[in-house]
């Protein structure tokens, strides 16, 4: 916003600082949703976000998984995207592309090791990212060769890496796994300042006329409303017992699906099934019900309502 007006014109009370990130307001988009190419990152900055989150990159490019990779639900979206990016070497310009837009730009990253990690996590820093999201479901890591998270030591491991090399803020994005308190409190000590809750939910779908699974990698990830109270709940519980900075993201689609994370502890919210199925506009329209929100309720600034539901 550097000179001109706050994105969606939003009032001072709607200011949110995080760790690296100094926010007009408090909605950005979630990674995989717009932040892969140039012209993706002008839709969003024009459509108003606070900060422009990149796509996961990996250190070598991946095609991805094969069609379909999405499967539009009336409680939102099944996708096994796969990851698909152009690896490490394309990095560093994309995130000079999205610093072009002067919005703080969050880039994503996904390593399986903590040699991958330090790579990528240089890389983005160098280039200028505002802050890193450590994405630790990581399709490829080792061992179950599906979500690094599940092994807490390898991913504490991937988290110190990152943060050790890296300028910019770490973030660790969780998914949902047993004992995420302690998963959560184990990557602040490993060195993120921040965490990202939730990834999508491991979920499938199956044609029952051709008994084939719908997705082209069989299984995939649940987004949209349908995990928004999972969500809620994540955010909740992690931040009730660590107090740490939290992004929130999962069925965020409108201003009070956006009220309850922050209510539950978020600081932050991203949208991104929210974005695909009511476009990109959906961004401001949360921002401005926010802040109705915040008059309504006598909350003289979002950070007053961050987890005002740990104490209600
Ligand atoms: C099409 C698609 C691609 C995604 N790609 C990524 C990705 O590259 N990295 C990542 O950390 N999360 C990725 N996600 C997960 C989202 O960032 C987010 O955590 C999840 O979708 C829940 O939020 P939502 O309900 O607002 O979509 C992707 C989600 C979708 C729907």
């Amino acid at each position: 916003m550097p000179g001109g007006s706050p994105p969606c014109g939003a009032s001072p009370g709607l200011r949110v600082e995080l760790p690296g990130l100094s926010l007009a307001h408090p909605v950005m988009n979630a990674s995989g949703v717009l932040g892969s190419s140039v012209d993706g990152l002008k839709r969003l900055a024009a459509a108003g976000v606070s900060a422009l989150v990149l796509k996961s990159f990996t250190l070598e490019p991946r095609s991805g998984y094969p069609t379909p990779i999405a499967v539009p639900l009336p409680y939102g979206m099944l996708n096994a995207v796969g990851l698909s990016n152009p690896g490490l070497e394309k990095l560093p310009s994309l995130v000079r592309n999205a610093k072009a837009f002067g919005l703080p730009v969050v880039a994503s990253i996904a390593a399986s090791t903590p040699a991958e990690a330090e790579k990528l996590a240089a890389a983005a820093s160098e280039a200028g990212a505002d802050a890193i999201e450590l994405n630790l479901s990581c399709p490829h890591a080792k061992g179950r060769g599906l979500v690094l998270l599940w092994d807490r030591k390898a991913a504490a491991e991937v988290v110190n890496a990152a943060a050790s090399v890296s300028r910019a803020p770490v973030y660790a994005k969780l998914g949902l796994v047993d004992n995420l308190v302690e998963t959560a409190s184990k990557m602040l000590e490993a060195g993120a300042a921040g965490l990202v809750l939730i990834n999508t939910l491991p979920a499938m779908m199956i044609d029952v006329y051709s008994a084939y699974p719908v997705l082209g990698n069989r299984v995939g990830g649940l987004s949209g409303p349908a995990i928004h109270p999972v969500a809620v709940r994540a955010v909740y519980e992690v931040y009730g017992e660590t107090g740490a900075p939290i992004i929130g993201v999962g069925g965020v689609e409108d201003w009070s699906s956006a009220a309850e994370l922050i209510l539950a502890g978020a600081r932050a919210v991203q949208v991104g099934t929210g974005i695909v199925r009511h476009g990109e506009e959906v961004v401001c329209e949360i921002v401005k019900g926010l802040e109705r929100w915040l008059n309504i309720r006598g909350y003289e600034s979002l950070e007053d309502a961050v987890g005002a539901a740990q104490r209600a």
